[in-house]
């Protein structure tokens, strides 16, 4: 029931393609993609042309995290690109119904995701239509940054609320995840664990880079909870 999402931020991009594949062959479930704008957030990276490019390499859900205002033009693209599942924040959306409409209309899951001054209230009208809530415990930008602990009583408000809409939402944590708090965020309420530096720098220095290593470690602390 748990969920191991490498960020691909912190894999080596010149080699992108057998990153993807060895993460996943190393036993990690879902590839988390994400999208900056130097806009939204101070950061530039990757677009709908690489989520294409990568789609055939794997059968893995790839979760697009947009941080790019405004969101809703490039939402089409990247479900025309492959992707599984799109989050977007919803202080770059002007109409957040209308984008969680557009991203499902697309055939994608939809979720919405919280910077760690985000308040909660935007779930109010919009819980039941969403596939995923995603809680950032890092505001967002970088990979490496370290976990801001009030994520965690954040992710128990939205366990709650989610245990009580009697929905079937994934609640995804990302940003400063590693295996000595995997397990504390999962009792917290993560169902699903984005990691990028804690993965992709574990294995520098080994050709080809394998992840079994790390990807068992987190799976043993959350066989702990
Ligand atoms: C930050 C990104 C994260 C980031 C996580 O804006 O959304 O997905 O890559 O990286 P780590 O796990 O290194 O904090
Ligand atoms: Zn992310």
């Amino acid at each position: 029931m748990y969920r191991i999402a490498p960020s691909i931020l912190s894999a080596n991009f010149a080699k992108l393609g057998e990153e993807i594949t060895n993460v996943i062959d190393s036993g990690a479930d879902i590839i988390h993609f994400d999208v900056m704008d130097n806009h939204y957030v101070p950061n530039l990276t990757i677009g709908p042309l690489i989520c294409e490019a990568i789609r055939p390499l794997t059968n893995a859900v790839i979760d697009v995290h947009l941080m790019v205002e405004p969101v809703d033009r490039i939402i089409p693209d990247f479900a025309k690109a492959g992707a599984n599942i799109i989050s977007f924040h919803p202080e770059a959306s002007n109409h957040i119904d209308r984008t969680v409409g557009l991203i499902k209309d697309q055939g994608c899951k939809a979720g919405m995701v919280f910077n760690p001054g985000t308040p909660l209230h935007y779930l109010d009208h919009v819980l039941d239509k969403l596939d995923l809530v995603l809680i950032m415990s890092v505001n967002p930008g970088f990979g490496g940054q370290k976990f801001i602990p009030e994520a965690l009583t954040k992710l128990t408000a939205v366990r709650e609320r989610i245990s009580a809409s009697g929905k079937d939402i994934m609640l995804e944590i990302d940003g400063g995840v590693k295996v000595d708090n995997i397990a504390e965020i999962a009792r917290a309420g993560a169902d699903t664990f984005v990691a990028g530096s804690a993965i992709y720098n574990a294995s520098k220095d080994s050709d080809p880079h394998r992840y079994d290593t790390v990807v068992s470690a987190l799976r043993a602390e959350l066989a702990k909870v």
